[in-house]
């Protein structure tokens, strides 16, 4: 039996600081590698490949450039110690990066490459969103709109949902996935930012649909959801990356944490609280003793099955944005919990030694293949993009008011 959550110790503020120090210095020495290339989803043996922007995972990579800027932008004084070079020079070098990479997505997005399917938001929010909000660059700016347009022509009528992947209207492709609420804000974002109403508006319905079916009645949640094409009507829930139809997918019932925050974010449905709640309650009641899951939720010691250690960062990003809009002693209660995620993140998972990764954080699953799944094996016990990403912005969150990219 794993100790009460209430006996873990939480990530100090120094610890929190010398965490992203050392996503600094990761990311500054390794930026000549990746500016004109990206880094691949996932790590081989702890080291991610170059690779063109083509897979959907490359804007992580953006992101974590982004939010380095914004470190070294705000704590001279550290990375001055930190002996890495001027501080001036190391935030204009990540500013240009992350530019040239804005560049290459605006390119993509224009040329329409590898961009038919959902994840327009996990590519241009945490990229060119975040450089316009942090720059005004008026590139990111005309990319992220043209990708919230693309993300529309993912949308289907009849059923009320922003179809995931492969071609539209076949039956076999009729479906969406829980991982899309986090694409999301991206529609939000073109909204408020165009003045014209129909992102919200799709974005609203996919959420209805969505919240309305991935959710089982216990509160764990399907991977992915098809609908009738020709009805609408809910047919039924399959997993693409959990184990099996019928358990849930450590990172399926993460992206429901955030997704659920997010959405109460951007609609204000007190529902959404009582519903991330539960959510949340399955996924932490799963926890192994170190607080990091293993990849499905049904596994547990005992079970010789990798961690995805960037559901707890995913996770820990949830509660931190949610505890923004509950009460004082109930935001506490979730914020203390993601700092013990992120203590035993930063104690036990966290990259520490250049030598043995060119990532920032371990034992994360991409997919694993299991006889009861859909899913290719890739990415096993590795870095990935989205861990990487997710650790950070979860630190970030923890070490200041954060003007979020989503
Ligand atoms: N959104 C795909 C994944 O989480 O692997």
């Amino acid at each position: 039996m794993r100790r009460d959550l209430e006996e873990y110790p939480e990530i100090a503020e120094e610890e929190i600081r010398e965490a992203l120090a050392f996503c600094v210095r990761q990311i500054a020495g390794i930026l000549p590698q990746f500016t004109h290339q990206f880094q691949r989803a996932y790590s081989e043996n702890g080291f991610y490949a170059q690779t063109e922007n083509r897979d959907w995972t490359t804007g992580f990579w953006t992101g974590e450039i982004w939010l380095a800027y914004e470190f070294v932008r705000d704590n001279p004084a550290v990375v001055e110690k930190m002996g890495i070079g001027s501080p001036a020079e190391i935030q204009q070098a990540f500013c240009h990066a992350a530019e040239v990479q804005i560049d290459s997505f605006l390119h993509r997005i224009r040329e329409k490459i590898d961009v038919d399917h959902h994840d327009m938001g996990f590519l241009y929010s945490p990229s060119c969103v975040a450089g316009y909000k942090l720059t005004g660059s008026p590139s990111g700016r005309e990319a992220a709109v043209r990708a919230a347009d693309q993300l529309l022509t993912r949308y289907q009528p009849v059923g009320e949902f922003i179809q995931a992947w492969g071609t539209m209207n076949e039956p076999g492709n009729y479906r969406l996935i829980i991982d899309c609420l986090v694409n999301l804000p991206l529609l939000y974002w073109a909204s408020e930012e165009t003045g014209d109403q129909k992102y919200r508006d799709i974005a609203e319905k996919h959420i209805h649909t969505a919240v309305a079916n991935v959710i089982r009645e216990d509160y764990s949640t399907w991977h992915t959801f098809f609908f009738d094409m020709k009805t609408g009507a809910p047919d039924h829930g399959a997993t693409c990356q959990g184990y099996r139809d019928g358990s849930a997918w450590a990172r399926g019932q993460a992206w429901g944490v955030y997704g659920l925050a997010t959405a109460y974010r951007y609609t204000k449905r007190a529902e959404y609280i009582e519903l991330f709640r539960h959510v949340t309650a399955y996924f932490l009641d799963r926890l192994p003793e170190d607080l990091v899951p293993f990849w499905d939720l049904e596994f547990n010691y005992g079970d010789d099955q990798p961690r995805d250690s960037s559901s707890a960062s995913i996770a820990a990003c949830g509660l931190l944005e949610m505890s923004k809009y509950l009460e004082k002693e109930e935001a506490a209660h979730y914020v203390g919990i993601a700092k013990k995620l992120m203590k035993s993140l930063y104690d036990n998972y966290a990259v520490k030694d250049m030598a043995v990764s060119n990532g920032l954080v371990l034992h994360s699953t991409y997919s694993n293949h299991s006889p009861y799944n859909t899913c290719d094996h890739r990415g096993v016990d590795e870095c990935n993009a989205w861990g990487d990403y997710f650790y950070m912005e979860a630190l970030t969150r923890l070490e200041k008011d954060w003007r979020q990219y989503w």
